[in-house]
């Protein structure tokens, strides 16, 4: 088989009729942004699967408009926390928080890249009013006091799960849980890959919490214990705003398209305001803390993938990455090594990720930075070669961690030979 025929295989082999899970066992549902990046993977060979993995994620959507982070379209005991602890009351059994909003940004480019110009119209006609739902919960849940910019409550929902940069604000969770922790993941991948058994206990402290809110979003934002304007999520949220406003221009109405457009408007001016020049790198806030959080991430590169960094903020950024490369084999770690948090095989506290590589390389990219957008690709492409398709890669040695087989990262391999093509 050859190299893009493995990777097809891969998402072939994950696809569960409808829906391609992360990987087998490890992530037996449906991923909220996982899915829209393997939406997208799908989109280079296979437009079908590609828009049935869409309309799936959607059959999860809350009638607020709130896409879960998990769609637990049928029943696994291989994963905790299963729908049993969620206790959400949809029409599908899922979670009860969100993930980074991808899907947008995915369905724009299934529908300027579709072959089947008829279809890719009638399916993201249909797709734009669910997004545009979606966009405005973003805004009236998470940002209530209209900052500019959203807010996750759990870290899950920056799906950097253990990211350093939740330490100090997670060091304020209670560690006591009502819900029983059953941990299986620690069963299926190699423990030092995965979160502390600490993390999960906060984990699960936080959906106690929210759960014992009914999920409403009011309440949610009135309780949480976290709290925190993740830089990722909302660069993630920012670009998506602008990928839906050119959908608008086409399939919805004036009215929104200016309403979208000046969401995210206001989402990069706010965005811009997190650079921190002793970092040079943007970086979170804690929303309960009220402070910057000045922890090094490749989070802090993403306002560039929202279009959102001055000319001299991308200067600085290019010359942190510059920095990071002399101490990694593979760009871009997700801490670097000369932080006291990194850990280079523990999940977000060290490994590449090759959809962060993507975005990355990106923002890069839209910033006129050819040749450093070049080389994180290049980077990616060699640890898949040398490793496989890894759920993420050590930065310092390129070998692979977390799962095997790893859907989202097979799709990045697509999206990467598809623009060599
Ligand atoms: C997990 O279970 O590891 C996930 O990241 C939560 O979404």
């Amino acid at each position: 088989m050859n190299d893009i025929e493995k990777a097809r295989a891969i998402l072939r082999a994950n696809d569960r009729g409808g829906y391609t899970v992360p990987t087998d066992r490890l992530y037996p549902f449906q991923w909220n942004w996982d899915s829209a990046f393997v939406a997208m993977g799908w989109g280079t060979f296979d437009e079908d699967a590609a828009w049935r993995e869409v309309e799936s994620l959607f059959a999860g959507q809350w009638d607020d408009g709130m896409i879960p982070h998990i769609v637990f379209h049928a029943p696994a005991d291989s994963y905790f926390p299963g729908p049993e602890v969620w206790g959400t009351r949809h029409r599908v059994p899922t979670s009860g928080i969100t993930q980074p909003p991808v899907l947008a940004t995915a369905v724009r480019r299934l529908w300027e890249k579709g072959n089947d110009r008829a279809r890719a119209d009638a399916k993201t006609a249909s797709a734009y009013p669910k997004l545009l739902a979606n966009h405005r919960w973003w805004r009236r849940a998470r940002d209530p006091q209209g900052s500019g910019l959203v807010a996750i409550l759990h870290p899950w929902e920056s799906g950097m799960d253990n990211s350093p940069a939740w330490d100090d604000a997670m060091s304020r969770v209670p560690t006591d849980t009502v819900t029983p922790i059953v941990r299986r993941d620690t069963g299926h991948v190699d423990p030092s890959h995965r979160p502390r058994q600490i993390d999960y206990q906060r984990f699960i402290h936080i959906v106690d919490v929210l759960r014992a809110c009914g999920w409403a979003p009011a309440s949610m934002w009135a309780k949480a214990p976290l709290k925190i304007a993740d830089i990722a999520t909302c660069s993630i949220l920012a670009r998506a705003e602008s990928d839906l406003a050119v959908l608008a221009a086409r399939f919805g109405t004036p009215a929104e398209a200016a309403e979208i457009g000046e969401r995210a408007r206001a989402m990069r001016a706010a965005l811009s305001a997190c650079w921190r020049p002793g970092l040079g790198l943007f970086a979170s806030v804690d929303l309960i803390a009220e402070r910057p959080i000045d922890v090094p991430t490749s989070a802090g590169f993403m306002p560039l993938y929202a279009d959102a960094a001055t000319p001299a903020q991308a200067a600085a950024l290019g010359a942190t990455l510059d920095r990071w490369a002399k101490m990694v084999r593979v760009l871009v770690p997700s801490t670097p090594p000369d932080w006291p948090g990194f850990e280079a095989r523990r999940y977000w506290r060290g490994p590449v990720w090759a959809v962060v590589n993507w975005m990355i390389a990106d923002g890069f990219a839209r910033a006129g930075d050819a040749p450093r957008a070049d080389r994180i690709l290049a980077d990616t492409a060699k640890a898949i070669a040398q490793s496989g398709h890894s759920e993420n890669f050590d930065p310092l040695e390129g070998s692979g961690g977390g799962g095997g087989t790893f859907s989202w990262t097979a799709a990045i391999d697509l999206l990467l030979r598809d623009r060599v093509a």
